[in-house]
Order: C-alpha cells, then sequence, then structure tokens
C-alpha cells in the first residue's frame, strides 16, 4: 500500500492522512500565558513552548523579581530567560495583566514559576478577576485552610482553573490520582511516603563518607533544592505537600495539625539565606549521630510523611529496616502510598521522579494545555 511517513516512522494511507488532518485540533483555541519566574523551573518552562505541543500557547509577558517584559520581539528570543537577567522594564503586574487583556486570547492565564510568598498571595484575586493560575508554587495551597478556602471561591467566583499539578511531585501524576479517588467516593484511609525530591536524593546518597552539607551543596547546584534549602530541610515544604494531599482527599487539616521535625538548628532557621549557606557545615554533627544511630540498628535514614484518617499528620526523618520500600528509592524519586477503602489489602504507589526542572515544567504545560479541554 502506497503511503507517507507518520510522525513515529509508520506509514499510513494518504486516504487516513487525509482524515487525520482534518480532524479539530483539541488546543485550537489559543491560550495567552505570562510566566512569573525565570529560575530553574520557569527557564524549562520557555524552553517546553519551543515544543510542537505548545503550539496554541502565546507568550504575551514574563517577569523575574526584579524585571518584566511584554514586548513581542523580546519574548520570541531563546535567551529571554538571560537577557531579563539585566534588562527589561521594571516589575509591575498590572501591565502583565493588560497584556494578557490586550491578547484577546480564548484564555488568560498567569504560571506562577517562583516560590513568593507575595505572589501567591495573588492567586485568589486571578482567579476571582476571571484569569486561570497555574502554579509551582505550593505557599498558596498549603498554606492556612482559609488560604485553600479562598482559593476555591475565588475559582468558582471567576469561572476559572487553578493547575496545581507541579505542586506535589513534580511531574508524578499524584494530586490527579487522588482527586480521582474522591470523586468516585474512594475514601482516602491513609497517605505515606517520600515527598521531597531534595531529601530524598540527600538521605539517598548520604552514608557517611561524606559531610551532608557538601550533599546538600550539590543537590542545590542540581536545581533540586528549594531556592532557600531550608525549606526543605525544616520539612515545612514536605508539610505544605502532605496538607495539599490530604486537602485534596476531602481533609479540612490545618498547618498546625502537622507535626514537623525540623532539621534546621534553632540558631540558625532564621538568619539570612548567605550565612545559612556558609554555616550549614553546622548541620553536619547532628545527623552525622542520627546516620550512626540508624546503621547500629541496621536501618536507614528516610524523611517520610505520613497522614492517616484516623488523624495521624507528620513529617521528619526516620529510621527505615532495609526492606522498606523508601530504602530502596534511587535519585530524586518519591514514593506516595495511597490506602483507600477500595485499595485496603495493598496501597495504590506511585513513584518516579519528584524533582528537577524538565518534568515539572511539563506538569506546568500539561495543567495549562489541560484548560483547554476541562472536561478531558
Ligand atoms: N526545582 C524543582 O525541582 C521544583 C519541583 C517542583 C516544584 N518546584 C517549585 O517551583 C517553584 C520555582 O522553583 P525554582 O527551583 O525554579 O526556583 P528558582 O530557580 O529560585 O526560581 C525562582 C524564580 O522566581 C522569580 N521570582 C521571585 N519572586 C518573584 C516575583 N515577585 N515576581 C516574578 N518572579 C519572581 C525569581 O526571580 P530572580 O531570578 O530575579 O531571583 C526566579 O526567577 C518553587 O515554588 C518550587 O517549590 C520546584
Amino acid at each position: 500500500m502506497r503511503g507517507e511517513p507518520a510522525a513515529g516512522g509508520e506509514r499510513m494511507s494518504a486516504v487516513l492522512a487525509e482524515r487525520v488532518r482534518a480532524l479539530p485540533h483539541a488546543g485550537a483555541c489559543d491560550t495567552a500565558l505570562v510566566l512569573l519566574g525565570t529560575g530553574v523551573v520557569g527557564g524549562a518552562f520557555l524552553k517546553l513552548l519551543d515544543a510542537p505541543a505548545a503550539t496554541t500557547l502565546r507568550l504575551v509577558g514574563a517577569a523575574n523579581s526584579r524585571r518584566q517584559s511584554t514586548d513581542p520581539a523580546r519574548l520570541a528570543e531563546r535567551r529571554l530567560r538571560e537577557r531579563l537577567r539585566i534588562e527589561g522594564d521594571a516589575r509591575d503586574d498590572a501591565t502583565l495583566l493588560d497584556a494578557l487583556d490586550a491578547s484577546g486570547a480564548a484564555r488568560r492565564v498567569i504560571v506562577d514559576a517562583t516560590a513568593s510568598d507575595e505572589i501567591a498571595a495573588r492567586h485568589a484575586v486571578w482567579l476571582r478577576a476571571g484569569y486561570h493560575v497555574v502554579t509551582a508554587n505550593k505557599a498558596a495551597i498549603g498554606d492556612g485552610l482559609a488560604a485553600w478556602n479562598a482559593l476555591a471561591s475565588a475559582r468558582h467566583a471567576g469561572g476559572a482553573g487553578y493547575g496545581d499539578a507541579a505542586t506535589v511531585g513534580a511531574g508524578l501524576p499524584i494530586l490527579s490520582s487522588v482527586r480521582r479517588l474522591a470523586a468516585c467516593g474512594d475514601r482516602v484511609l491513609a497517605i505515606e511516603g517520600v515527598f521531597s525530591g531534595s531529601l530524598s536524593w540527600l538521605f539517598g546518597r548520604y552514608d557517611g563518607t561524606q559531610p551532608f552539607s557538601r550533599l546538600l551543596a550539590e543537590a542545590r547546584a542540581r536545581g533540586y533544592t528549594e531556592p532557600d534549602p531550608r525549606t526543605d530541610l525544616s520539612g515545612a515544604d514536605v508539610a505544605r505537600k502532605l496538607l495539599v494531599l490530604a486537602r485534596s482527599a476531602g481533609f479540612a487539616l490545618e498547618a498546625h495539625d502537622v507535626v514537623v521535625d525540623d532539621l534546621v538548628p534553632s540558631h540558625l532557621r532564621d538568619c539570612p539565606l548567605e550565612e545559612f549557606l556558609s554555616r550549614a557545615h553546622e548541620l553536619d554533627a547532628p545527623l552525622a549521630a542520627r546516620h550512626a544511630e540508624a546503621v547500629a540498628t541496621g536501618s536507614v535514614l528516610r524523611h517520610l510523611a505520613r497522614f492517616s484518617s484516623g488523624g495521624l499528620a507528620e513529617v521528619g526523618l526516620r529510621q527505615v529496616p532495609g526492606d522498606h520500600p523508601a530504602a530502596h528509592l534511587g535519585g530524586t524519586d518519591n514514593l506516595f502510598a495511597l490506602t483507600t477503602t477500595r485499595y485496603r489489602e495493598r496501597p495504590l504507589v506511585i513513584q518516579g521522579p519528584g524533582a528537577g526542572a524538565e518534568v515539572t515544567a511539563q506538569a506546568l504545560l500539561g495543567d495549562v494545555l489541560a484548560l483547554a479541554s476541562p472536561g478531558a
């Protein structure tokens, strides 16, 4: 049969190929985007905008903490991220929103790839005004229950979507799975596992042969940690993920309900980031002692989070035996074990890389594209 090469290298008939072309493109309607944050995740998101999957998306504004641009010529530059570091207009959210409004696009989307509390505090305002928000920043949804409820009512009032897939498990389909189970009436009884890619990498590597602070510096250089690594080490980031998961499963958990084991010594908790980084070696001795205790009992250290519908919510470093599933994680793997009324005998397990620029950016892109087909 005569045919033409298809994307996968196979051949298809000319008639079939014509029918495929005639199919309406799922994302044919147009979406305008503003990107906040051009760091590790935002930079990877910009690269994904060049991919064929993103052809229906139009970037109309981009910003870092100090500069921004709404100039189409500058936004089209491959080195936009680098250029914004040295030049651009002064930061002003109103101008970015104006660019979205002027786009005439069917959907106006703000993508939050920052770790900023200030930006997160605006999510509800933007939703209420009808802008969709897609976020890797969990500062709003992982905060108090009042902020969570405010987001829900703002979404409803503005008829806007809130894409939060990237906030837990980076690119793993964990939040969508939890929500789908809940929608089907499958009650979550427990969620446990390793929720931090950076802590998974750190404690998977830490065997006492090199100082913990050296590994921490490497994790930071690889882009695995939060901009301030104390957000990881304090357990705050994992506690926020636990809250987001439990709330998505239908439990009205408050931040103070989570018991958190903070790995940052109290005297280093509030100092400036640069000072903390220069004194990170002060973490070494206490962690070496905990490591030695674990080794003495034939265990390994893993950073675990646990929630149970019976009232348990805790986050911290634990000794686990060698046959525990968390003992065998590699790289930045996350592990989420969901015990539900229908997965009661054996949990539903989702595991895979839980940090990394590309997979996190892909989760953002997936949420943006999903806005075009909300029922899909
Ligand atoms: N890295 C990961 O693997 C991963 C995985 C899942 C989720 N996340 C989440 O993704 C978010 C970004 O993480 P990242 O690793 O990309 O951090 P990052 O490299 O430090 O980048 C943060 C970016 O946000 C910008 N920013 C800060 N305040 C801003 C503001 N008010 N307006 C506009 N931009 C602002 C920063 O600007 P400057 O460049 O001027 O400082 C920077 O470009 C965080 O919320 C993190 O929790 C990260």
